[in-house]
């Protein structure tokens, strides 16, 4: 049935519109959205709360259990952000993670983009850490210091994704760029719609100072905030077929968003002189020799 969009007696407007209809995904514009509009709690629903108004959620972690939620749509490519406040005083051991990926649960297979933030001890400074997955492999760590307290005030926490290059945002400052050479089978995920999540666990086996600074029970709950999540997205549709006809007008597709800006290049040569305090791409002693990723030019 579908081939008879492609006859070419079929006028262009009614083309188009089949296109619109039958394309994988279609373009959306998220804000101010509820909750319940967008999301699902994943585990522990006792350990989620809005407040009064829905504007704002928080997850919190105790010592039975954490807590996380998911978007309910897949999304392949777009601008996902969301503003946080992490948990504050001590919170070493407490990751709190925010993050896309390709199933709900850990697939061998999954692709995936991270966001963690690293609790500490009262007055240490928080690290956030960044991950790239693709099909189940990962270890693509990176760890900067912030230049604020996160768990001060809320702050906005960004991933771009296109098929040229994903950059991770906070407050708008690109922190990482990590780009896609095009070549067949290299190590960018493209392909697969992702699920945005967020959750808070414990993680003191490895989260604070490698693993030596254990969470602290007497301070819990251990509490992270979210608000105005909001997205500029395609919406996966789980029509597979037809994929060449997904439309490309939209902003997070389009040429500019495929390099950083030239103030963006500046803010990420700050970052790079003062904030970063790993990267893989440098780590002889774990890598013998650098990933192919790591000799792309983040400025191309
Ligand atoms: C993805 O990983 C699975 C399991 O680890 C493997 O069998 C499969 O060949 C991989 N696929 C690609 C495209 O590399
Ligand atoms: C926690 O604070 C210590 C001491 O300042 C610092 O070395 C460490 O990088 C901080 N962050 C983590 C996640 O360990």
């Amino acid at each position: 049935m579908e081939s008879r969009v492609f006859q070419m007696a079929i006028p262009l407007f009614i083309a188009s519109l089949m296109a619109a209809i039958l394309s994988p995904s279609i373009a959306v514009s998220l804000s101010k959205a509820s909750f319940e509009d967008n999301f699902d709690i994943m585990f522990s629903e006792s350990n989620f709360k809005t407040s009064k108004d829905g504007e704002i959620w928080y997850l919190s972690l105790d010592k039975v259990t954490g807590c996380g939620f998911q978007t309910k749509h897949k999304y392949r490519f777009g601008w996902f952000s969301m503003k946080l406040k992490l948990v504050g005083g001590d919170s070493a051991g407490v990751v709190t993670a925010y993050y896309m990926c390709t199933d709900v649960d850990a697939s061998p297979t999954r692709d995936e983009l991270d966001f963690e933030f690293l609790g500490n001890r009262t007055g240490e400074p928080y690290l956030i850490q960044t991950n790239v997955y693709k099909n189940g492999t990962g270890g693509r760590e990176m760890r900067h210091v912030l230049w604020f307290d996160p768990t001060e005030e809320y702050h906005t926490y960004s991933v771009l994704w296109n098929d040229h290059q994903i950059v991770f945002f906070v407050d708008r400052v690109p922190i990482r760029v990590y780009k896609n050479n095009g070549k067949p089978n290299n190590f960018f995920p493209n392909e697969k719609p992702m699920y945005l999540f967020s959750s808070i666990w414990n993680a003191d086996d490895w989260a604070t100072r490698g693993g030596l600074e254990k969470t602290d029970w007497k301070k819990a709950p251990f509490v992270s905030s979210y608000k105005d999540f909001s997205v500029d997205g395609c919406q996966w549709k789980d029509l597979t077929l037809l994929v060449f006809l997904t439309t490309t007008k939209n902003w997070w597709d389009q040429k500019p968003s495929w390099h950083l800006t030239d103030s963006q290049k500046k803010d990420y040569a700050w970052v790079k002189r003062n904030l970063v305090i790993y990267d893989y791409c440098e780590d002889a002693e774990r890598y013998d020799a650098p990933m192919e990723e790591c000799s792309l030019n983040p400025f191309d």
